[in-house]
């Protein structure tokens, strides 16, 4: 079977810290409160840097790593929902700052399951173009940039990251995928772009939407029903990436799922009579960076041994969309 290879991973988290007694100091809640309900403590938060700076640190690191030069990646695919710009898109900049020339440049914006989804199209690119030697996913994310900090139930939740690995196709290995979405969701995870607007006219042409109403760009998240969504979404993609592998999920060594909340992995673990620690968590340290997370947490896991070469691996994501994905690979 035909699998993808992590040549080399890199990360880039800004230097501005908050802590939960950060939080407590700008809004009613506390550390007992954030940590009990979510397992955060710290965020990194930028200080002026643009998304594209956090991927293009992330991306130069995961080259360097690889040993691939970089007029050799013939593919950059970078996922946020955090894009400094609406063109040109953050993956034409980020391929700028590698000094990689004619490579394809995509964004993908899957907002949290973004890295499952870009990893699993860069598999399928290297799979069936013979042209193509290696392949660079990036997620970068700046949620600061559309948090609230007035709003206790949301703003002690996101961070600041980017992370990316670059990849080349793997004969003889495992792979599967188990990517999809529930478009009617929609209205339970947002942050609105902007309104249609023309000089032509006075008369607004009105669409029932059933949308909540938005008076700013922040992030809006019904934080229950999301959270049952994640619940059943986290542990039925990895049954069914195993399923279409053979395997059962007691056959992954690590599993490495979206940080949104130390608690719905906790259940996510119960639900597949998995001990905790075959789940990889950093949550703590970076909060919920959107689709910079998986690879934030993929990176981690790389640098402190939790995952050796060989090792099968499985990727979930979760999110606004509502999104959902898993990829299973072998180290
Ligand atoms: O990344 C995309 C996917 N996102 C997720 O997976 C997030 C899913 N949702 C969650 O993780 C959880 O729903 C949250 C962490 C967002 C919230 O936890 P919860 O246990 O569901 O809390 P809740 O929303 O039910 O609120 C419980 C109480 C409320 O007070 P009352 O109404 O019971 O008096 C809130 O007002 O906690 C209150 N509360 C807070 N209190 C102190 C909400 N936020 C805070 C806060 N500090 N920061």
């Amino acid at each position: 079977m035909v699998g993808v290879k992590i040549l080399g991973a890199g990360k880039f988290v800004p230097d501005i810290i908050a802590t939960n007694d950060d939080f407590a100091k700008i809004v009613d809640t506390n550390d007992e409160w954030i940590t009990t309900r979510t397992g955060i403590k710290k965020r990194h938060i930028a200080n002026g840097e643009p998304t594209w700076y956090l991927g293009a640190m992330a991306a130069k690191a995961a080259v360097k790593n690889s040993g691939v030069e970089p007029e050799d990646i013939g593919l950059i695919i970078v996922t946020t929902i955090t894009n400094d710009y609406s063109t040109p898109s953050i993956s034409c900049i980020i391929q700028r700052e590698l000094g990689v020339k004619g490579s394809m440049a995509i964004d993908v914006n899957c907002a949290c399951s973004g890295f499952v989804y870009g990893f699993d199209m860069a598999k399928r690119y290297l799979q069936t173009d013979d042209n193509l030697k290696y392949a660079l996913v990036v997620s970068a994310e700046e949620l600061s940039k559309i948090t609230d900090y007035t709003d206790r139930s949301t703003c002690v939740l996101f961070g600041d990251g980017a992370a990316a690995v670059v990849l080349e196709k793997c004969e003889n290995s495992i792979y599967s995928a188990y990517l999809g979405a529930d478009g009617t969701g929609a209205k339970f995870l947002l942050a609105k772009s902007y309104d249609s607007h023309t000089p032509f006219s006075n008369d607004e042409v009105k669409v029932e939407d059933d949308m909540p109403k938005r008076d700013n760009n922040c992030l809006y998240q019904d934080g229950r029903v999301v959270y049952k969504f994640a619940t059943k979404t986290l542990p039925l993609a990895c049954e069914k990436s195993c399923e279409m592998l053979g395997i059962t999920p007691n056959d992954i060594d690590c599993i490495i799922p979206h940080q949104a909340n130390k608690r719905i992995i906790e259940t996510a673990a119960k639900n597949l009579s998995l001990p905790l620690e075959r789940f990889f968590l950093n949550l703590e340290e970076y909060g919920n960076t959107s689709s910079a997370s998986v690879p934030l947490a993929l990176c981690d896991a790389i640098d402190t041994g939790a995952i050796k070469r060989g090792d099968k691996v499985c990727l979930v994501g979760f999110g606004a969309g509502l999104t959902y994905g898993s990829v299973i690979f072998e180290y």
